[in-house]
């Protein structure tokens, strides 16, 4: 009587698991992309926009990848948001996650050869998008510039390319919570630049680094990462930082995050006028105590460079998305670096969202007086937690009525398995990239 009830209970648990599974996604597969964007909102990253380099296709797919979840980089599970999606297809946009609730996605610029407004949100707690009515000052659409949110709701918005000819280098701020343009200081700003990297460090800071200009011959040129240039946000003014050690040579198309202390900015990837990165010239760190550049101690399967993809810090991970420069067959389209192990990082293929706690840091870095180190905490869904709660009933009986049967070999519960060919890619510099490597 009890164990039929145990098997009866087993069998509802393990079905109301599948329907689970099943009602959640249909299986998305993604098409490589580059110059999309990627925002992590709550346990979502969502990914917009972006171009095709194989076919010349800027599509209109919206998905996101729940990093609530554990999931193997060669086997990623998308869901599929595009039938909600109203931004048109569009490349070089910038993002954040930002506005009243801080869980909408703000998306500024890009280029399209559609009709396409300034400023979408996606308000993730409603699954909607809108265009949202700003007021302030006049602000011109701008492309491959990176967008940073404070934990005041401002998103800044420093350079990029205008008008697809030309690098500039002042500073676009959109207050996300009150919907209102300001301009921030170009007084002691970095030269004019786009694709550059940028990280938030601080409450009270933004890191520039690297990026291209368009202002120093013809072609254009990437720039150096020897000077970095600081954003104050609180006294809106800028600072430049000369680094040493073992400087990357020029690069643009990079990203770059803070590690999980807060002293250190790793960068990936980018690319130099006409090369391309080997593998060991693509991973550096920048220690903000004493700005000095170092290579840093890796282990795992070292990927192949890529750029014009992008990079968010997810719990213990830097994650990077997508890119051009790679091999499909060969690297996977998310990488994953551990980096919470200052002493060595790790590229690895599994994704584990359990919380890590970051090394505290010996010092405060010299130029950001306020630092506080901000672990990234990944919520767990409550639906995560309704199958782990079942996982567990459901072994607990399973175990039982195992037991009181036969010795069976157990079974380990794994996670979830799973037009426009004429469109400018980047204005600058692209014909010489494209007769390089075939791009487009
Ligand atoms: C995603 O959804 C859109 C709209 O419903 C659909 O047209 C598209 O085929 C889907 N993509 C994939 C890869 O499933
Ligand atoms: C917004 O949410 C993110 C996590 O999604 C958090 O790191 C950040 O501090 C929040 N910002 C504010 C202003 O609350
Ligand atoms: C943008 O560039 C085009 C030529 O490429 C030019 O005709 C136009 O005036 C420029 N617009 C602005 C606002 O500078």
């Amino acid at each position: 009587m009890l164990k039929n009830y145990s098997i009866r209970l087993v069998l509802w648990l393990l079905i109301q698991l599948l329907v689970e599974v099943k009602c959640q996604t249909t299986p998305f597969r993604s098409t490589q992309r580059s110059s999309h964007t990627a925002t992590l909102i709550d346990s979502n990253l969502y990914i917009l926009g972006g171009r095709n380099d194989e076919t010349g296709r800027i599509g209109n797919e919206f998905f996101y990848l729940d990093v609530s979840v554990p999931f193997n980089t060669q086997n990623i599970l998308w869901h599929n948001l595009t039938s909600i999606n109203i931004v048109p297809a569009h490349i070089s946009a910038a993002s954040v996650n930002g506005g009243a609730n801080n869980k909408t996605l703000f998306l500024y610029g890009g280029s399209s050869d559609k009709v396409m407004s300034l400023v979408y949100t996606f308000d993730t707690q409603s699954n909607s998008w809108n265009i949202p009515k700003i007021t302030g000052d006049n602000i011109v659409r701008k492309n491959n510039l990176k967008g940073i949110i404070n934990n005041y709701g401002k998103m800044y918005l420093f350079g990029g390319l205008f008008n697809g000819t030309t690098t500039q280098n002042d500073m676009f701020i959109l207050d996300t919570k009150n919907l209102k343009w300001e301009l921030g200081s170009t007084i002691n700003a970095p030269s004019p630049r786009a694709v550059y990297g940028a990280t938030y460090v601080s409450e009270q800071h933004i890191l520039y680094l690297g990026g291209f200009s368009t202002a120093s011959s013809i072609d254009g040129a990437s720039l150096s990462l020897k000077e970095i240039y600081y954003y104050d946000m609180l006294k809106d003014l800028w600072l430049t930082r000369v680094t040493s050690g073992t400087i990357p040579t020029d690069r643009d198309s990079f990203s770059a995050v803070l590690g999980l202390n807060g002293q250190k900015v790793i960068i990936f990837g980018g690319i130099n006028n006409i090369n391309k990165f080997t593998p060991q010239d693509t991973l550096y760190v920048l220690d903000l105590n004493n700005f000095e550049w170092y290579i840093p101690k890796i282990s795992g399967s070292i990927p192949s460079s890529r750029y014009w993809h992008q990079a968010n810090v997810i719990g213990k991970y830097m994650v990077i998305s997508f890119g051009f420069g790679y091999d499909r067959n060969i690297d996977n389209d998310i990488l994953l670096l551990d980096i919470s192990n200052d002493e060595e990082y790790m590229w690895t293929n599994i994704f584990d969202p359990n919380e890590v706690k970051p090394t505290p840091p010996t010092e405060s870095p010299k130029v950001s007086p306020t630092t506080t180190p901000i672990p990234v905490i990944i919520g767990v869904s409550i639906g995560t937690c309704v199958v782990i709660i079942s996982l567990l009933i459901g072994g607990f009986y399973l175990y039982k009525w195992h037991k009181n049967k036969t010795e069976n070999s157990r079974a380990i519960p794994t996670p979830g398995s799973e037009g426009n060919n004429n469109f400018n890619h980047e204005a600058f510099k692209i014909t010489t990239r494209n007769s390089v490597y075939n791009h487009g």
